[in-house]
């Protein structure tokens, strides 16, 4: 196990009506910036909850709505902007990752001398930022306890990430109620999300992180149990605060820490984003058997067996045969149990035109993977998930 510092500041309040805890915003002053998307929290009633209970605490609100899916720098911008002309103090987010990484970085963009979009490109130039606050609607990205943001510029189709310890929410609001009314295919990318997160971090080559691979293998099982059931009843508590509570660690550092290789099913995924604007957890789901597929080979094949035994309870003596089998699985659970687009070109991507490129830009991203990524690699990862 490498060395590590594990730390996460986040004060998590979770459970139902635990939004009453936003009165606590009052520790870090009086003016706040609430950076909300397209206008789920005014359908489901948590805005209205949550202004209510900042009125009652003697804050004042300023609102920044319609973040988007895939949030855009413009957004950041303006953000940032009113951050300065009004002398804002702290920036809360209620919603999913969209929302949250938006204000995370016009949090960091607000203390920057400079254009936000640096911050994205270059995350040392991140020496501080506004305090960040969350009140998170859908499991998914993590964000809501982790350090890192993904911005887009769609007029250069370039999304990438940045991430900063200053980035890290103060505190965070999980009630797994508020993530009833997240659409079916919300629930099912988001499960993929934070299955894809687990998996980057579980496939590597360091040995003895046992308690890392065991921690990781109870994620994706909890999300194999409680995916299904969230489909099956929006309302069911138990469903959706485990995968709440699943989503928050699979990216937080626990199964990360001491072992982490670089990430690659993410920058090809962000790719995809970047050019033609998809839901990030399709992405995942629809490159992530490929992946699997691509890089098995005798020399980590007992890597894929472990997980095929201990996340899919698959038995057999031949890792290989066992390793297949439980990539199979994969497939079937995103594409079967869980619903989603099994192809490129059920995500609207129906040629070639950008793979180069794309391939390009992720092969830089993905540098100390799993396995090795050469561009030629993902070429073909790409091609094979085109459908
Ligand atoms: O915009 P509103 O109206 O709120 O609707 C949203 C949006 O349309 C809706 N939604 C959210 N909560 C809801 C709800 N609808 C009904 N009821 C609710 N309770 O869901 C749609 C998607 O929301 P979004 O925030 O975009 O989804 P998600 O949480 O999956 O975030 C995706 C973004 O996060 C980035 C992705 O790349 C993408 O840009 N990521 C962030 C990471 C991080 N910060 O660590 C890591 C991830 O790997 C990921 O890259
Ligand atoms: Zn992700």
């Amino acid at each position: 196990m490498y060395n590590f510092t594990y730390s996460v500041p986040t004060r998590i309040h979770f459970g139902k009506g635990q939004i009453s805890h936003l009165n606590e915003l009052r520790e870090s002053g009086e003016k706040v910036l609430l950076c909300y998307g397209g206008g789920s929290i005014k359908k489901n009633g948590i805005y209205d909850d949550a202004m209510k209970i900042m009125k009652d605490a003697g804050l004042t609100v300023f609102e920044l709505s319609g973040v988007e899916p895939n949030p855009r720098i413009e957004t950041v911008r303006k953000g940032v902007e009113m951050c300065r002309a009004e002398g804002i103090d702290m920036v809360l987010a209620i919603g999913g990752g969209s929302s949250i990484d938006c204000a995370k970085v016009i949090a960091a963009g607000a203390v920057y001398d400079g254009d936000a979009w640096d911050l994205v490109l270059n995350p040392s130039l991140i020496k501080g930022a506004l305090p960040i606050y969350s009140v998170l609607t859908l499991s998914a990205t993590g964000s809501e306890m982790d350090t890192f943001a993904v911005i887009s510029d769609m007029s250069k189709n370039e999304k990438w990430g940045t991430g900063s310890p200053f980035m890290t929410p103060k505190m965070s609001v999980l009630d797994p109620t508020y993530t009833y009314t997240v659409s079916r295919k919300q629930t099912a990318a988001g499960t993929a999300d934070m299955m894809s997160h687990t998996f980057e971090n579980y496939f590597h080559h360091e040995k003895g992180s046992d308690v890392q691979e065991r921690f990781a293998e109870g994620i994706l099982k909890t999300c194999i149990k409680y995916g299904p059931a969230a489909l099956d009843q929006p309302d069911n508590y138990d469903a959706r605060a485990n995968l709440m509570w699943a989503g928050s660690h699979a990216i937080n550092g626990l199964i990360a820490n001491g072992c982490q290789p670089a990430w690659c099913v993410h920058p090809m995924e962000h790719e995809l984003s970047a050019f033609y604007d998809i839901t990030h957890g399709e992405g995942l789901a629809i490159l992530t058997p490929v992946w699997m597929e691509h890089v098995l080979n005798e020399g980590n094949k007992a890597i894929f067996a472990a997980y095929g035994r201990n996340v899919w309870d698959l038995t057999g003596e031949d890792d290989m045969a066992v390793a297949k089998e439980a990539i199979t699985k994969t497939r079937e659970f995103f594409f079967e149990t869980m619903g989603m687009p099994a192809n490129l070109k059920a995500v609207g991507i129906n040629d070639e035109t950008h793979f180069e490129v794309m391939a390009e830009k992720a092969a830089k991203g993905s540098v100390g993977s799993f396995e090795p990524l050469s561009k030629e690699d993902i070429v073909e990862i790409y091609r094979a998930a085109l459908g």
